[in-house]
């Protein structure tokens, strides 16, 4: 087992909106069924914010995290808060973050990587810790409002998502256990989309829309080729664990836990099949939550500590994949 300069996760928290919509809730507004929902994906309610915006979520998660830590505010000095659902274009969620928890002057700055962000965040962190003498403690966030951009005329998508935020506290472990494996393959960039704000500049003659290999979008609206997405998780998924685990030195079968991306029952179970490690190993609350993006994996580390499914020096490997499509996972010593 290789040992390096790795991480040490000083205090962890999570946050859901209260509201939950229930599959029968879905099936009073789309043509679907408890049934379907539950067989097909493993989902059976999803919290979804009634006016809060993204930034409280990640604010209630990130004092969890540091109460849990037993810091101050003032002692971080980078915040990362991996996101696609933003409240603004600007200011990052990182400062609104800040400003909310009162860490005012570190750096803040967002990162976006659809699913797969808290993966890239704790990797970034790990970096900054290793090689910047200014960067002591680190809190990242994944905050994630995927109501907002979910169309819930669209019975194939809209039953999966659900909104919440988690954070983990990180410093520097001298002689730890760590490894990484991110990647992405843009050649997938169409699978998974929602659209930012159209050019309409008062200065534009070309009237004519830019070919940019992209799918035709309803609005801002989320959409998904479904299918594409799922062949692609359940090979990026268990390839991305035995990656990290080699560069570990570690089997995956010698791994406590592994969390992945909570965003298809289906995808994580043949994921354990392929990598020959039984469901017990796997981390999965997607029943609770449906999938929340980048905050999933971080939510549902927190889940698992609190009913003392992952413990102390447990080796972890936590796993995402998503829109990009982007695929990362690393793993350490909790
Ligand atoms: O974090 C983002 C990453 N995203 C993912 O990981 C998503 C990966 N993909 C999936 O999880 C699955 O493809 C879905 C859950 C999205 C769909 O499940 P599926 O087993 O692939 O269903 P399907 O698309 O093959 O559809 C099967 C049938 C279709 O009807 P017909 O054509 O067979 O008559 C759909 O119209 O199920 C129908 N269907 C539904 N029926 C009831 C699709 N959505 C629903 C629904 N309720 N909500």
């Amino acid at each position: 087992m290789a040992k390096v300069t790795g991480i040490k996760v000083k205090g962890i928290g999570s946050y859901v909106p209260e509201a939950i919509a229930t599959n029968e809730d879905f099936a009073k507004i789309v043509d679907t069924s408890d049934e379907w929902i539950t067989q097909r994906t493993g989902i059976k309610t999803r919290h979804i914010t009634n006016g809060e915006p993204n930034y409280y979520l990640g604010a209630r998660a990130a004092e969890k995290a540091i109460a849990d830590a037993g810091i101050e505010p003032t002692d971080i000095d980078l915040i990362i808060v991996a996101t696609c659902t933003p409240d603004f274009y600007t200011p990052s969620e990182a400062c609104l973050i800040q400003r909310e928890i009162g860490a005012i002057g570190s750096m803040a700055m967002d990162i976006n990587c659809a699913c797969t962000g808290f993966d890239y965040g704790v990797d970034m962190a790990k970096r900054y810790l290793q090689s910047d003498d200014d960067v002591h403690t680190v809190l990242l966030i994944a905050a994630e409002e995927l109501s907002k951009f979910v169309d819930y005329t669209d019975r194939s998508s809209c039953i999966l998502f659900g909104d919440g935020a988690a954070a983990f506290v990180l410093q520097k472990q001298e002689n730890a256990l760590y490894a990484s494996y991110l990647g992405a393959d843009g050649n997938g960039a169409k699978f998974l989309a929602a659209r930012a704000l159209k050019s309409e500049n008062v200065f534009r003659t070309n009237k004519e829309e830019f070919d940019m290999d992209m799918p035709e979008l309803k609005d801002y609206f989320f959409t998904q080729d479904g299918k594409e997405v799922y062949k692609f998780a359940t090979k990026a998924l268990p390839n991305a664990v035995l990656k990290a685990c080699e560069k570990a030195g570690i089997s995956p079968e010698e791994l406590d836990a592994i969390v992945p991306h909570q965003a298809n029952v289906r995808i994580i179970e043949t994921a354990a099949k392929n990598l020959g490690v039984s469901m017990d190993k796997m981390v999965v609350y997607i029943d609770r939550y449906g999938n929340t993006s980048s905050a999933s994996i971080p939510m549902a580390f927190c889940d698992a500590v609190a009913e003392g499914r992952i413990k102390r020096g447990d080796k972890i490997c936590l796993v995402g994949f998503g829109g990009g499509l982007t695929y990362a996972a690393v793993v350490f010593e909790y």
